[in-house]
């Protein structure tokens, strides 16, 4: 029987896997999708942090590329989506946003005798967690009680390693829901969406799998989009009542934007993501911890 995380990578990215068939967009909504403001904010990072080039990791359909040309079409773009090889030398902004929650892990939950085990694809345990699993559990997320369980982020550390190995100059920024080693959430945190729905991470790839991001394992700064959208300018204020009468048109829009900025805003909703980011070269950090600090 193989473990929960080699079924889940089967349904999400074998040959007839989920993100195979399916546009992302259809099942869930993103801060991409929630708001150009989003994109805004990304493009004004980029500057900010003397970027010329947004390197969009797990770009899904490419919204994040096309919003950001809308703002600012000088900025190049490039796109890097399953199966393409990241390129071996990253200079610019990167941005992960919402692409280590799909990279599959290990599930493991205490026994009836405090031991560690895989979750198995259908759900039973299997071997006793050992080795670097075991050590990364310790570090990271250990487990008090029989039941608890427990995302091992390995999978994610690695893919996000692979990323910063190849940071030559500039920032790269992940970004999605997680948790850090003060706030484990007990019985981790396995979902799955189909059809913009939350449903049960069925491993059969009719639906996304998702888990949230132990953010701190990842090692960098860990902000809250809610600080780091403040920071670069985002603000969910509502147009004054005295424009509705002078100029209904730019109230109506400014209204619609404040909205908007709300959602990315929300500290229970999406404000509530981990931004997790490093940078390479003095000047780089420098720059990012100014851009990404109120
Ligand atoms: C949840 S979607 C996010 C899409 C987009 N970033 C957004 O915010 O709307 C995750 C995306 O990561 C992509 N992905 C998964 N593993 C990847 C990998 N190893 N390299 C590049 N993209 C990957 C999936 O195909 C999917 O399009």
């Amino acid at each position: 029987m193989p473990t929960f995380r080699e079924a889940w990578d089967r349904a999400l990215y074998g040959p007839d896997g989920f993100y195979r068939r399916e546009r992302p967009a259809a099942h869930f909504r993103t801060s991409v999708h929630a708001s150009p403001l989003f994109a805004g904010a990304i493009a004004r990072l980029a500057r900010a942090v003397g970027a010329d080039q947004v390197i969009d990791i797990g770009a899904g359909e490419g919204e994040l590329g096309q919003a950001i040309k809308a703002v600012d079409p000088e900025l190049a773009v490039c796109e890097i989506e399953l199966d393409d090889e990241l390129p071996a030398r990253l200079n610019g902004l990167v941005i992960a946003n919402e692409w280590l929650d799909n990279v599959p892990c290990e599930v493991v939950e205490l026994d009836p005798d405090g031991r560690p085990r895989y979750v198995l694809a259908d759900l039973s345990l299997g071997d006793v967690v050992e080795g670097n699993d075991l050590a990364w559990l310790d570090k990271w997320w250990p487990l008090a009680e029989p039941g608890d369980r427990a995302e091992i982020g390995i999978t994610r550390d690695e893919a996000w390693a692979g990323v910063l190995d190849r940071l030559d100059r500039g920032v790269a920024v992940a970004i999605d829901y997680g948790h850090v080693r003060a706030g484990r959430p007990p019985y981790g945190t396995l979902t799955g969406f189909r059809s913009g729905r939350e449903c049960d991470p069925v491993l059969d790839g009719s639906c996304d799998i998702t888990a949230h991001v132990a953010l701190d394992s990842l090692g960098g700064t860990v902000t809250t989009q809610r600080e780091a959208l403040r920071a670069l300018g985002v603000t969910a204020s509502r147009p004054g009542q005295e424009l509705a009468r002078t100029d209904p048109l730019r109230y109506v829009s400014e209204l619609s934007a404040a909205g908007e900025a709300a959602e990315l805003l929300d500290p229970s909703g999406l404000g509530g993501f981990g931004w997790v980011w490093t940078g390479t070269g003095e000047d780089a950090v420098r720059r990012a911890s100014r851009a990404l600090s109120a």
